[in-house]
């Protein structure tokens, strides 16, 4: 109960949270009434029983489906500006949001309306907040290209690139060129592996992508030369507990490896991924990991600390906050 108020109440960054995951089934239906958009379920209580996943893949199948909502400039800036006050309650003092263009400009909405609505609600946020512009790895580079370029005229409203959607089978090699474009126009870089794809994915995505962060990187635990590498460069883990046991990375919390990766020294964040479908945001994440694994109040100050270190802020920023 205390080691509670100190994980709710303490200062906290969040670095992985995918805005169009923070679409609460309420607002779904909202939005589709406005939209005038038919949902093949007839209730919010319906659609929420839907939220029973076995992989990752069948997550993204209903993700998807659940962004096709998103229409207006005003769409994307009401979803992001629900999640940031829900975060500010959380006290979140930074967020890093990834957004996937690439499910709008598929169904026809241009990028300047997905950019635009997410941003101007990072201008009005409680938090501060800054945007990653994710590729989607089941789509070919070529597409990814395509999608960075038309981004181009907004580059001053994210701050990087990532990598997300199906892992297996989709390597961090196919996407080398676009990450080195990314590079050469001044782009944080980050990108998902080791959730479901192997250790390998983690060590490509340092060595072929040049990535700054890797997101979970959970497996990295199964090879230990690869661990000692990511304690060496101080490499951040954006760890969503909540996340890894809807989508079956491990059974039960109980089994989640967070302590580990902190014992083995890693800079483990806690992150809420996909919040409207994993049963919490970043708050719920750090409670449910802490009631179900042999964690302190030392653990949390580490957390929370990692939290800012591995943001992309101004070192000045981060001393404000730690
Ligand atoms: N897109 C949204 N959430 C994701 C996750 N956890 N892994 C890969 N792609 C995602
Ligand atoms: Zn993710």
């Amino acid at each position: 109960e205390e080691l509670r108020r100190t994980l709710t109440a303490m200062p906290k960054a969040e670095l992985h949270i995918h805005i169009e995951g923070s679409l609460e089934p309420e607002l779904i239906f909202e939005l589709a009434q406005r939209n005038g958009v038919s949902l093949p379920y007839p209730s919010v209580e319906a659609l929420r029983q839907a939220y029973a996943f076995s992989d990752l893949q069948s997550f993204l199948d209903i993700y998807y489906a659940g962004a096709s909502v998103l229409l207006t400039e005003q769409d994307f800036y009401d979803m992001t500006a629900a999640y940031l006050q829900r975060a500010a309650a959380d006290n979140v003092r930074h967020a890093e949001l990834f957004f996937d263009p690439q499910t709008h400009t598929a169904r026809g909405i241009a990028i300047e309306t997905v950019i635009n609505g997410i941003w101007r609600a990072c201008q009005d946020s409680p938090v501060s907040a800054s945007l990653i512009l994710c590729f989607l790895r089941h789509l070919s580079e070529e597409e990814a290209i395509a999608t960075l370029e038309d981004a181009i005229p907004y580059r001053d409203k994210f701050i990087g690139v990532g990598l997300d959607s199906s892992e297996v089978g989709h390597p961090p090699e196919k996407f080398a060129r676009v990450f080195e474009r990314a590079r050469n126009l001044g782009l944080h870089l980050v990108a998902h592996a080791g959730e479901e794809g192997p250790p390998a994915y983690i060590e490509s995505a340092l060595d072929v992508l040049n990535v700054e962060r890797i997101d979970h990187g959970v497996r990295c635990l199964e090879d230990p030369a690869l661990v000692a590498r990511l304690v060496r460069e101080h490499m951040a883990l954006t760890v969503c507990p909540l996340s890894n046991i809807k989508l079956r990375v491990f059974d039960v919390m109980g089994q989640h490896n967070l302590r580990r990766l902190l014992d083995a020294g890693l800079a483990v964040t806690v992150n809420s991924d996909d919040p409207a479908y994993f049963g919490g945001y970043v708050n719920d994440n750090y409670l449910a990991a802490f009631e179900a694994l042999p964690l302190d109040a030392s653990h949390a100050r580490q957390l929370a600390r990692n939290s800012f270190n591995a943001a992309f802020l101004e070192p000045e920023q981060k001393r404000a906050w730690l």
